[in-house]
This record gives structure tokens, C-alpha cells and sequence, in this order.
């Protein structure tokens, strides 16, 4: 594998798109309107007036009341679509049922166990009313938070939507995440209300997510209310007056519900994600310049036509989700499959089985999965008829050239352009991605999205043209994040602070002779576990908060699967032993305290971390060691032994 990847490494291989694809294309459409003729035109035309190209991606959605300005640019604060009415519910949902598409299939859902339910725009409509409705009669007003902690059922889409109909603002905590983390969530977010399911199968699994709650719901004060789903049916407590069925307080509502008429910058949700520090960050998103900058991404970069299939992989309690599963492709009036279960479950030919049934035509995935399914080999895909597929999506992380290639070649069958879009939580949107017009390189995000202008740049502040540095964005977008809830100082912190009126992605990436853009990872304490964002610090709080931990540092270990692995070090009380079953032990208490993803894989028992004579941890030396690289400099170590420990530990 090693020597493959560094050929393909060196190869300058370029792919271009398919001739018939290009002419029908979105963009290309789009282009001879404006009699733009090719790529560049199109970059620099949009890059040099960017609110005309914004005006007239708004113009395809439905104002209540039209907006007086594109933006206001107050660095680091923007303000898109000024004195617009809005609501992005009217656009995923009314503005469909008043047209063609009220008998469209809005999603196609399967669950683990291969049962089906379909969802047109109408019948997803009427149920999102009667829970609008309920919530209303719950007290939920306009503003008002309310956490969502569902698995992939259609009830998930169903109460996002619910929410933003009457204005409230979802905080959706990933189903995968434990009790301290929804807890540390819902508490910061002042939920009023938590929507949940009495629990959901994983691999076969009951997990019963509303026992979790009930372990922590009293330490959230401002939870009143309870909304519980039945899915699995299996037993619960319910406390009276507090959890209520889903199924019982909608029985009666009507399936009309009015829509709030939002201002263009009202709040729409609240989506955690890891930060340097252990602290969650609440990164906010409104209304209409999320709507706008989602929906214009999906029907350009994935050239999404009303014929089409959609099938984005991830998971909605991840912001690809929130963007591509739930929003933008509601607003395109798409139809979506939604899948409930994991990639090779029960076989590793799941995924390719549901594009056969289904004649997905778009398919959107992380390279993690397949990574996992070039183990499992191509014997697996060859077993389907996936002759519908036209496009198809990589995110989450850089895409190895090797495993681009096998995507190409095994489910693309040479013929489909993959679209690596590199984003982020905070962004919205894709930012750099390609277009189905862009010829490709394998790797490669290819060049920003028409209007955003992406920079390389040194620790000064130089801006790079070649090699590695900071990956930097010069001016607002839409779907920019507006702030973190409840931290307006940290927002400007941790973003826009290490160079003037720009943002910091917090990502580190290089430009190659053609001015395409090569993603190279994380530059802080967060890692990237398959395609997950983790904060180093989060994992270590979690480890420290059990009884036995004194200290503990956790790094990255590169992996070929997951992209990286969690090690911890970790230095125990005296009193305590080191033993496997206390590893087992502090595996299981992290996977409670944030959820499985966050587990490490490797655990190392020292007496001592590495520090500097002021204290601090030098990961530096940890991570050089779990590389298996050269430590470096360490004389300002204050105990250099340590190092050696960590040896042993490993
Ligand atoms: C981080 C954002 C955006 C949706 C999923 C993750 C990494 C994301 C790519 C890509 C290389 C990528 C970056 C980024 N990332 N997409 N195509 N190529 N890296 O959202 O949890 O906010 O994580 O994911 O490191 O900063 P997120």
C-alpha cells in the first residue's frame, strides 16, 4: 500500500469531465446565461462582485418581504440579506407543496433492519405542523432552544423543521454522543425542551437513548419538557408531567400550522463542535444566508436535477447533515435517502445494495468509509448494478489519492467526477470544492467556490504561493456562522484574530503550480477521527474526571483507516493499578462521559508526562513518539526520562 500511495503521491494525472455532463450541468447553465465561457471567468467574475452573484442565488428562494442590501460587512460581523423576511422551513417545505412537487418524494428512509418509509413533500409538510403545533402548545416561542437527540429516523428532519416553523432554534446532539456531552450541551444552550427516542439499534444493538437522558436531565435546569419518539418500543421510565410520548401530543394537532415570518439574521440552530479548549463551541447559523449559501453549493457543486436520487451518507448530528441531508436539498425540492444504519452491516455490500434499490444517482460519503470498504475489496460493489450513479462526494477529510483512485474506478466505474468539498462546521457550506466542470486531480479540493477568496498564509501573515501554511478566507459568505452561542468573544478569538479581518480555518493546506488547493489537516489540538472533529482537551477532561486519572495528554496517532486514533497517556493515583481492566475501565467512562467516537484506542500508563519547566505538556514529544518520528529538541524537558516511559507505555 505504502509504495502505490507515494506513485500516486507523484502523479500528475488530471481528470477531466465528461463533455455531456459539463454542457447539462447546473453551473454550466447557469455560465451561458451570463455569458461567462469557462472556469476562470467564472471565478473571477463572481470573486470581483460577489453580492450580484448572492442576489441572484436569493432571487430563487421565497422573501416574505425582500431584503435592501446583500450584506453588510462589519469584520469579523456580517449581516446577509438585510431586512429580509425569511423562514427556511417555507422554502423546504410550502413553497414546494404549492407547486409540482407536493407529491414528490421527499425522503426515502431505511432503517437498519431494512424497513422503508417515504415521505412526500406534502406528507413531511402535515407532520411537520402537528409537531410546530405541539411544540407551540408546549410553550416553545419564537428564539426559545430546544436539543434534539434523535438517531436517523425521519423524526430527526421532522422536529429540525418543526423548530425553525415557529422560530425556535434546534441545538441536534449526534446520537453517538453520551449523556455528559448532550448534558454539557443542553445546559449551555438553555434548552427548554429535549426530543429524543426511547432508543435505536446499532449493529444489531438496543442502545436506549432515553435512559441516557434520564441520567443527566437534572442537571439541566431549564428542561421542562420531554418529547420521546417510540422506535424500538423497548421499556422506559417516563416521569410524569415532564416526558411525554411524540406520538400523543401531535394525535391532535392540526396539520396547519402558520409560519414565522423571520428577519434574514434570526437565529436557525446551534451546532456544537470541538474547539482547542474542552469547552464544546456553539457555532450559530440563521436563516436566510444559510438557506442560500446551502442550497447554492448542493445545486451547483452537486448538480442536483429534479430527477435525481440524493444520498448523503453522513449523520444529521453532524453539520453535513444539517446542510445536505436536511436543508439544502429540501429547498432544491430533491428526493433524498436517508439511511439509518452503518456501512457494512450485516455485510459490506449495504451501502452499494441501497444504490441499486433506490438508483441513487448522487452519492455523498467520507473517505473513512472507503477506506473500509477498499478492505473489504471490490468484490463487494461488483455485486450491484450501480449504473445510475453520475456524481460522487468526498468530506469530511483529505481524500488519499489511493483511495480517490478506488472510488473512481470501483464505485464510480471511471465515469462519475468526485466532488471533495472541503468545509466545516462553522462555514455552513462547501467553501473549496470542485465543480462537475473542473477537471480533477486526484486529492485535491480543487479551487474555492465562486465568490470566496481562500488565501495560504505564514506565520506572519504572508500570503503563500507555494507550500504549506495557514488556510485562510478573505471575505464573508452567506452561510458563515455568526457567532458562538453565548461566547461573542471567543468567536472573534479563535477566528479572527491571527490576521486581520480574515478567518481562520484552523486547517493547514498547500497550493500547488495550478491553483488547486491540497488540505493537509488540523493545526491545533483537534483531531480528525474518521472524518469527526475531536477535541484533545475533551478526551483528556473526560479521562481526568475519572477517580483513578491524576493527569493525562491525549494526541492524534496517524491510522490508515480512521485517519487518526485517539492515544492517551495517562498517569493514575497512587493507590491505583495499572491494569488492562483498568484500561477497559477508562475506555468505557470516556465513552460515557462524550460517546464512542471519542474512546481511545490506545491507552499507555506513565508516571510522568513530558513537561516543560514551567509545567506545560510538550504533545510535541508525545506525538513525535507515538509517530515513531525523531523527538526533536527536548532541552527544556524539566524530567527527560519521562520520555523514555513513554517508550515503554507505547
Ligand atoms: C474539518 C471540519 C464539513 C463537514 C464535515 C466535518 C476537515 C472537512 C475536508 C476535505 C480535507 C476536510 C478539515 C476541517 N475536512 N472536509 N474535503 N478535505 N479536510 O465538519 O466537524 O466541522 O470538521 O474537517 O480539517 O477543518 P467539521
Amino acid at each position: 500500500m505504502g509504495k502505490n500511495l507515494d506513485a500516486l503521491l507523484k502523479e500528475e494525472r488530471i481528470f477531466k469531465p465528461d463533455e455531456e455532463l459539463v454542457s447539462n450541468s447546473n453551473i454550466k447553465q447557469w455560465m451561458d446565461m451570463h455569458g461567462i465561457k469557462n472556469y476562470d471567468e467564472l471565478l473571477e467574475k463572481s470573486a470581483a462582485n460577489p453580492e450580484w452573484f448572492w442576489d441572484e442565488m436569493a432571487r430563487d428562494l421565497v422573501w416574505f418581504e425582500d431584503y435592501n442590501e446583500v450584506l453588510e460587512w462589519k469584520a469579523p460581523h456580517a449581516s446577509w440579506f438585510l431586512d429580509g423576511k425569511f423562514n427556511i422551513a417555507y422554502n423546504a417545505l410550502d413553497r414546494h407543496i404549492k407547486s409540482g412537487r407536493k407529491n414528490k418524494l421527499a425522503y426515502i428512509w431505511e432503517s437498519e433492519k431494512g424497513e422503508v418509509r417515504k415521505f412526500t413533500y406534502f406528507e413531511l409538510y402535515r407532520e411537520v405542523n402537528r409537531l410546530a403545533n405541539a411544540l407551540k402548545k408546549m410553550g416553545i416561542k419564537k428564539g426559545d432552544r430546544v436539543s434534539i437527540y434523535l438517531p436517523m429516523i425521519p423524526e430527526l428532519p421532522i422536529a429540525m423543521l418543526a423548530c425553525a416553523r415557529i422560530g425556535a432554534v434546534h441545538s441536534v446532539v449526534f446520537s453517538g454522543f453520551w449523556a455528559k456531552a448532550f448534558q454539557e450541551r443542553a445546559k449551555d444552550a438553555q434548552s427548554k425542551v429535549a426530543i429524543t427516542a426511547d432508543g435505536f439499534y446499532r449493529r444489531g444493538k438496543l442502545l436506549k437513548l432515553k435512559d441516557t437522558l434520564d441520567e443527566v436531565m437534572e442537571h439541566i435546569p431549564s428542561l421542562e419538557k420531554v418529547v420521546v419518539v417510540k422506535n424500538t418500543h423497548c421499556d422506559l421510565d417516563m416521569k410524569k408531567g415532564r416526558d411525554v410520548y411524540w406520538e400523543e401530543v401531535i394525535q391532535n394537532e392540526s396539520m396547519e400550522c402558520s409560519c414565522e415570518e423571520m428577519d434574514s439574521e434570526d437565529p436557525l440552530f446551534i451546532l456544537y463542535t470541538s474547539g482547542t479548549t474542552g469547552k464544546p463551541k456553539g457555532v450559530l447559523h440563521t436563516h436566510g444566508g444559510y438557506a442560500v449559501g446551502a442550497s447554492t453549493t448542493l445545486k451547483f457543486v452537486f448538480d442536483i436535477k429534479d430527477q435525481d436520487i440524493w444520498w448523503c451518507a453522513a449523520d444529521i448530528g453532524w453539520i453535513t447533515g444539517h446542510s445536505y441531508i436536511v436543508y439544502a436539498p429540501l429547498i432544491l425540492g430533491a428526493t433524498s435517502v436517508m439511511f439509518e444504519g452503518t456501512p457494512d452491516y450485516p455485510d459490506p455490500g449495504r451501502f452499494w445494495e441501497i444504490i441499486e434499490k433506490y438508483g441513487v444517482s448522487i452519492f455523498y460519503t467520507a473517505p473513512t468509509t472507503i477506506r473500509l470498504f477498499m478492505k473489504y475489496g471490490e468484490k463487494w460493489p461488483q455485486k450491484y448494478n450501480m449504473n445510475t450513479l453520475r456524481i460522487l462526494g468526498s468530506v469530511g477529510e483529505p481524500i488519499n489519492p489511493e483511495a480517490w483512485m478506488w472510488y473512481h474506478q470501483h464505485i464510480g466505474n471511471r465515469k462519475c467526477p468526485i466532488m471533495d468539498t472541503w468545509w466545516q462546521t462553522e462555514t455552513g457550506m462547501h467553501l473549496i470544492t470542485p465543480l462537475p466542470i473542473t477537471p480533477l486531480k486526484p486529492g485535491s479540493a480543487v479551487k474555492p467556490f465562486p465568490t470566496i477568496k481562500a488565501e495560504i498564509k505564514d506565520d506572519e501573515g504572508n500570503t503563500l504561493t507555494k507550500g504549506g501554511g495557514h488556510l485562510v478566507i478573505k471575505n464573508p459568505w452567506p452561510a458563515m456562522f455568526r457567532t458562538l452561542f453565548g461566547e461573542p468573544e471567543r468567536y472573534v478569538e479563535s477566528y479572527w484574530s491571527k490576521f486581520p479581518d480574515t478567518y481562520l480555518s484552523g486547517d493547514v493546506a498547500r497550493l500547488d503550480q495550478d491553483g488547486y488547493y491540497w488540505i493537509q489537516g488540523r493545526e491545533d489540538d483537534v483531531l480528525n477521527v474518521a472524518g469527526h472533529r475531536i477535541s484533545t482537551a475533551e478526551v483528556e477532561s473526560a479521562l481526568v474526571s475519572h477517580p483513578s486519572v491524576v493527569e493525562s495528554a491525549v494526541v492524534g496517532k496517524p491510522d490508515l483507516l480512521k485517519g487518526e486514533e485517539i492515544s492517551a497517556f495517562v498517569v493514575l493515583g497512587e493507590e491505583y493499578q495499572a491494569d488492562p481492566q483498568l484500561k477497559n475501565e477508562l475506555r468505557d467512562h470516556v465513552r460515557k462521559e462524550i460517546g464512542p467516537i471519542a474512546s481511545p484506542s490506545y491507552i499507555g500508563f506513565v508516571d510522568d508526562l513530558p513537561k516543560t519547566r514551567s509545567g506545560k505538556i510538550m504533545r510535541r514529544v508525545i506525538k513525535a513518539k507515538v509517530k515513531s518520528e525523531d523527538v526533536g529538541d527536548t532541552s527544556t524537558l524539566a524530567n527527560p526520562e519521562s520520555v523514555d516511559a513513554l517508550d515503554r507505555a507505547i
